[in-house]
Order: structure tokens, then C-alpha cells, then sequence
């Protein structure tokens, strides 16, 4: 008895690995179609949709496009889209203010995305100045070069309030400035948006992983975010970041990126009462599509792995530039 034991196995986790219907009906975790968001960028002072050289299968889309694609997301059944804004070169400035314009290129986007899905996909704005300064950085700059942290501050709570007001659902700061939930919270309770959701980029770390967004936005910026955005070297500080967001008020938190951060994303999944939301940034979707155009990868295998980790890791939604071709095929 005891050397026909030792020789053959009782207990075998094989057993439930043996065919695909066993598999999916025991699966721990499952990535659904509802639980992701697109992130989309909307470019000011172009004719057609431009792909994105560094995000193959990724657009600049024009206010039109993107109206369209996210009637796409409704009909796929994606959860949401953010929406990112790209004005003009010339209407840039060292303060940002195509951000908070209402007919700035992001709030025209938002206000077309809306008009097309009602309440039929959650609209979201990434709500940070990056994308409009002259100089490039997520907020002002004072004479000696540095990002000022509370002279920053009025101008996020205006441009969220604009992005309101253009009818989006969710506001995502992603600026990591120190207080920034807080003012943003009081600005749009003050104007009456007490609904609006406040997606806080809570644990955002300076991340090489940005590059291709950075192409994608025409970022303008020279130098790096290291004196705002978290060292990648820290864990624990992602919680504390976390900490502060649901103090001042985040409706829900995020990680960034996510897989090269699942320790993180699994710290704050822990600590979190409130939705936890992660993001599959530039870097990892650009490094998967290039190793799979080279026959390097299996392409869709990598891909729903590389979701599920995120969701195992425990996020309850994820951003990824796949969302809608993720619930475009039959999962
Ligand atoms: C800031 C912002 C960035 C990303 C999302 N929001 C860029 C940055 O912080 O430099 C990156 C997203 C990605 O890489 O996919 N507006």
C-alpha cells in the first residue's frame, strides 16, 4: 500500500486540466469584455484617422472617427473608453489651456463621444496637461525649471470641470501632483457635477513603458517625470499613494503600468474598499504586437494572458489599447 503511493500518485491536479470544458468551467479568473476600457486619442486639425507608427492597429482618430469607434465599443460590449486629446502645435503654451478650452480638441472629442452612446459606455478623460503644454510636462513650470505642484493645481480642477461639462462620466488625474483629487473633488461638487466619477492614477510610476503614448500625443516634452511620478524601485509607496487618493476622495484607483507592477496592483487590490483599476500602458502593447509581427509570439495566447495576469493580479478593469478587439472575438 505504502510503495503503491509513493509510486502512483492519488491526488492529480491533472484531472481538471484534461480537456477545454473542464478548463473553462474551474477557470479562477475571467477577463470580460465589460471590465475593459479603450483608451483613444482624438487629434485636433486632421482629415482622417492617422495609425500610430509605434502602436500598429492604434489611431488619432478625428472627432468624427472617434465618434465612431466608440459606437464600436457599444456594439462589442466594451465597458468604456478614455479619451486623450492632441491639439494643435501651435495652441500649445506653457500653461495648457487647450486643456480647459470648451472647444478644445479633447472636450470636442468627449462631447461627440457622448452625444453618439449616451449612457451605453462609460466615458472617461484623462485629465492631465501633458498633452497641451508647449513645454511638455504635466504641469506648470516655474523660472528655475521645476514643476510646481500647487500652482498646477487650479488648472487640473478647471480642465476636469470642462470635461464635465463636455459630458464626461469620469475624470482620470494622471498628473500624480500632490493633492490633486482633493481640488478636483471641491471644483466639480461646487459646480453641481456631484456625479462624476473620479478615476485617481494613484500608483503611476515613471516608466520607460510611455514611449510610444508619448509619440502618440506628440509629446512635446524634453528631460523625464521622475520629480512627480513614482521610482519604479518602490513598492510600498504605490499604497501609500493609494491612501491619499481615497482620502481626498478617488471614486476608484489605479495602477500604472500593470504588468511589470502586478506586486503593486496585487498591494493595493488588498488595501482597496473601492474599484481597482489597472492600466496596459504603450510599452507593453507596442513590445507584444512587435514580437508577434516578427512570428516571435503567439499573439492572441500573449494577449489573454497578459490580460488575465492583470485581472488574477486583482484589478476589477483594466485599460488596454486590445479592449475592442478583445471583445470582438468570441471569448
Ligand atoms: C499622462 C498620461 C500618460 C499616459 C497616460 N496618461 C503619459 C505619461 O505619463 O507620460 C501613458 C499611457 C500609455 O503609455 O499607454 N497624460
Amino acid at each position: 500500500m505504502t510503495d503503491d503511493f509513493l509510486l502512483k500518485p492519488t491526488i492529480r491536479p491533472r484531472r481538471l486540466r484534461a480537456f477545454p470544458a473542464m478548463r473553462n468551467l474551474i477557470a479562477e479568473t475571467r477577463v470580460s469584455p465589460s471590465q475593459l476600457m479603450l483608451p483613444a486619442f482624438v487629434r485636433d486639425g486632421i482629415e482622417e484617422a492617422v495609425e500610430i507608427p509605434s502602436l500598429p492597429g492604434v489611431f488619432q482618430h478625428t472627432v468624427e472617427s472617434i465618434r465612431e469607434l466608440a459606437a464600436e465599443c457599444v456594439q462589442a460590449g466594451v465597458g468604456g473608453i478614455m479619451l486623450f486629446g492632441i491639439p494643435n502645435t501651435a495652441d500649445k503654451d506653457a500653461q495648457g489651456s487647450p486643456a480647459w478650452d470648451p472647444n478644445g480638441i479633447l472636450n470636442r472629442g468627449i462631447r461627440a463621444v457622448r452625444e453618439e452612446v449616451g449612457n451605453d459606455l462609460v466615458v472617461g478623460a484623462d485629465t492631465c496637461l501633458d498633452e497641451f503644454t508647449s513645454h511638455g510636462h504635466c504641469g506648470v513650470v516655474t523660472a528655475d525649471g521645476q514643476v510646481d505642484n500647487d500652482a498646477t493645481l487650479p488648472l487640473y480642477a478647471k480642465m476636469a470641470l470642462s470635461q464635465a461639462r463636455a459630458g464626461a462620466h469620469m475624470v482620470a488625474p494622471s498628473g500624480m501632483m500632490d493633492g490633486q483629487i482633493a481640488v478636483i473633488r471641491a471644483a466639480l461638487d461646487d459646480a453641481g457635477f456631484t456625479d462624476t466619477v473620479i478615476l485617481a492614477y494613484s500608483a503611476k510610476y515613471a516608466s520607460a513603458f510611455f514611449g510610444p503614448f508619448r509619440d502618440a500625443v506628440a509629446c512635446s516634452l524634453e528631460g523625464d517625470r521622475r520629480s512627480y511620478q513614482q521610482d519604479p524601485r518602490n513598492r510600498r509607496e504605490g499604497v501609500f499613494e493609494t491612501q491619499l487618493d481615497l482620502t481626498e476622495g478617488a471614486d476608484m484607483v489605479m495602477v500604472k503600468p500593470a504588468g511589470y507592477y502586478l506586486d503593486v496592483l496585487a498591494d493595493v487590490a488588498e488595501m482597496s474598499p473601492v474599484p481597482v483599476a489597472a492600466y496596459q500602458v504603450s510599452g507593453e502593447y507596442a513590445m507584444l504586437e512587435a514580437a508577434a509581427a516578427n512570428g516571435w509570439i503567439d499573439r492572441e495566447r500573449a494577449i489573454d494572458e497578459s490580460l488575465h495576469a492583470i485581472v488574477r493580479a486583482g484589478a476589477d478593469m483594466v485599460l488596454t489599447y486590445w479592449a475592442l478587439e478583445y471583445a470582438q472575438r468570441d471569448n
